[in-house]
């Protein structure tokens, strides 16, 4: 159902999407598939976010109309598609959240792209004072430290809560090697010198910060102003300048199977 909703509202995305200008890589077509989580075992701790919000929820149950027709032939619809390795992917853009998820294994680091915009970043931060440094160890995490994560975090919080601030094992970003924690994982990150440097730069860089405040019901997580996540400078400014936040900008659904 919410793939024949998430296939209706496509084209409005579209026309979103043309409106902010975007690159467009191709978008969209619902996943077949959602991920099932990996193995067990592993280290690492963590700090909870010492959350508050309530929040997530179903995705966008919306809206909807067939696009009004163009002069121009078919619209270039952005077409989310599995490859080989595994993962889904927009273009170029591996897509990672609670209805797309990646294999077991699937990074093994952080990616030397991401690593490299980052040090830019921190650099730049540091010349206006602001001093930005990733906490969690690293921005990867290995599929076990997640799973590792997300059990403590259900066994502190229940699983309901849990799933609004901490991926379930092959749903978070930070396993594919493209995102990090910058500074503060916790919600008293919000509203520092450091989080608004992030907010009002981070695209400069390529990254975004991909849980905003208020998409909560489109990205399935609350706002982390703390989590930024590489996507390359072009898509980044898009982004942003549409104010849309990833799952928006795409039409794309957020939310697990079961
Ligand atoms: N906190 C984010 C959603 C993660 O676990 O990847
Ligand atoms: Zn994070």
């Amino acid at each position: 159902m919410a793939r024949r909703l998430a296939a209706l509202a496509l084209p409005l995305v579209f026309l979103l999407c043309a409106c902010a200008g975007p690159a467009a890589p191709a978008v969209s077509a619902p996943p077949a598939t959602t991920q099932a989580p990996p193995a067990t075992t592993a280290p690492t701790s963590e700090t909870p976010p010492a959350t508050t919000t309530a929040t997530t929820e179903a995705p966008p149950t919306t809206t909807s109309a067939p696009p009004t027709t163009t002069t121009t032939g078919p619209p270039a619809i952005p077409v989310i598609e599995q490859r080989e390795n595994g993962a889904w992917y927009i273009g170029n853009t591996v897509i990672v959240n609670k209805t797309y998820g990646l294999p077991p294994g699937w990074a093994d680091g952080e990616d030397p792209a991401a690593l490299a915009a980052l040090d830019q970043m921190i650099a730049a931060a540091g010349a206006d004072g602001i001093r930005l440094f990733v906490v969690g160890g690293g921005g990867f995490r290995s599929d076990e430290k997640q799973t590792t994560l997300y059990n403590n975090y259900v066994a502190r919080s229940g699983r309901a809560a849990a799933d609004t601030y901490s991926a379930r094992p092959g749903h978070s970003e930070h396993q594919t090697g493209l995102a990090f924690d910058l500074n503060h994982a916790a919600s008293s990150f919000e509203g520092t010198p450091a989080a608004l440097w992030i907010e009002a730069h981070c695209a400069q860089y390529g990254f975004i910060v991909r849980f905003p405040k208020g998409k909560e019901a489109f990205t399935g997580f609350i706002y982390e102003p703390w989590h930024v996540r590489y996507v390359g400078q072009p898509l980044a400014a898009a982004l942003t300048e549409s104010g849309l936040c990833l799952e928006e900008y795409y039409g794309l659904t957020s939310e697990y199977q079961e």
